[in-house]
């Protein structure tokens, strides 16, 4: 009932509309709309109520709330069922446990913050309260555990999109899967697995993006998206989230139906590692060479040091030349 006075209010914003109208369009007493009225105001919508004028809506908050994600969203199955927090210790490992029980393909958890936030390797994410989006999507491909480092790769693709549609904002990603604007890390992507040996029970895709991040809670080399627009404007997250969700949902569809190859084509375009003397850690290896080509399956060619090319399907990344 609160979505459909809240899109009643939406399609009114900044005009009055009476207890009456509502009650009657909505069918239920007056009584009922006010009490919705107020637990849309616990959530910090901005309805102001006046006595024969009705309600008025006069600001949406800048929270990741379920009901605004889900406001037009023009996807199929994904974030269908949306688990958002106001804080959480990550995303991934709420996303990772509902998965195991039995949680649906698509099903999203986004929290406001995290204090244990996880990045690639061992590494942490800093997770601030209100001004990043913290996502995790739940999938579960019919592919063997070797491709799912691909869907990684397609959703880097997927938000690369996503910046220069909504932001206008060039993004480019250093292998496997970090956006980068300017030289300075603005997201990373963390997927995490559970698998048979020859198929994936579920993966769980874990994006950290620093949107609204002032300078002095970003972590050394990290940047946000505000900091980057040339009028340095608030970023509405939610309507970034979304066109987000699409993207990927539009580009999961895409490599389930012809195959992975235009994720490697885009992958190539947004590089910002090919053509450039590498150091890459995999594993306990450490191989310098420079990085020539992506394969179709997602690897890195490399011709290291000894004139051998290499092809490397994980790793660390870190630039040998001047960037
Ligand atoms: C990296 O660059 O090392 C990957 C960072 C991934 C961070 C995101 S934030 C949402 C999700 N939950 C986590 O704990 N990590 C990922």
């Amino acid at each position: 009932m609160e979505e459909k006075i809240l899109k009643y209010l939406k399609q009114n914003m900044h005009n009055f509309v009476s207890g009456q109208e509502l009650s009657e369009r909505l069918n239920v007493s007056r009584t009922a709309i006010w009490k919705h009225i107020k637990n849309l105001k616990n959530l910090d919508y901005q309805i102001i109520a006046q006595p024969h004028s009705g309600y008025q809506l006069l600001k949406i908050p800048d929270k990741m709330l379920p009901e605004e994600i889900s406001d037009n969203l023009k996807t199929k199955k994904i974030a269908k069922k949306i688990i958002a927090y106001k804080s959480t210790d990550s995303t991934n490992n709420i996303a990772y446990r509902l998965a195991e029980d039995g949680a649906l393909h698509g099903t999203i958890v986004v929290s406001e913050a995290q204090s244990k936030g996880k990045g690639r390797l061992g590494r942490s994410w800093v997770s601030p309260a209100g001004v990043g989006i913290y996502l995790s999507i739940i999938l579960r491909p019919n592919i063997s555990p070797l491709e799912a480092g691909k869907l990684t790769l397609m959703s880097s693709v997927s938000l690369v999109r996503a910046l220069k549609q909504v932001l206008d904002i060039n993004a480019q990603i250093k292998w496997p899967n970090d956006i980068y604007v300017d030289n300075e890390k603005v997201c990373g992507i963390l997927t995490e697995m559970s698998a048979e040996v020859d198929q994936v029970n579920f993966i769980i895709l874990g994006i950290g993006l620093n949107v609204n991040t002032k300078a002095s809670d970003l972590p050394k080399g990290g940047t946000s998206l505000q900091l980057k627009l040339k009028d340095k404007k608030h970023i509405d997250r939610v309507s970034l989230l979304k066109s987000i969700l699409e993207a990927i949902e539009a580009d999961y569809l895409k490599v389930l139906k012809y195959g992975f190859n235009f994720v490697v084509e885009q992958w190539k375009k947004s590089s910002r590692t090919l053509g450039h003397d590498v150091k890459i850690k995999t594993g306990k290896k450490v191989i310098y060479g420079k990085a020539l080509d992506l394969d179709n399956n997602g690897a890195l060619v490399i011709c290291d040091d000894t004139g051998s090319l290499q092809h490397i399907l994980s790793g660390d990344v870190t630039p040998m030349d001047s960037r």
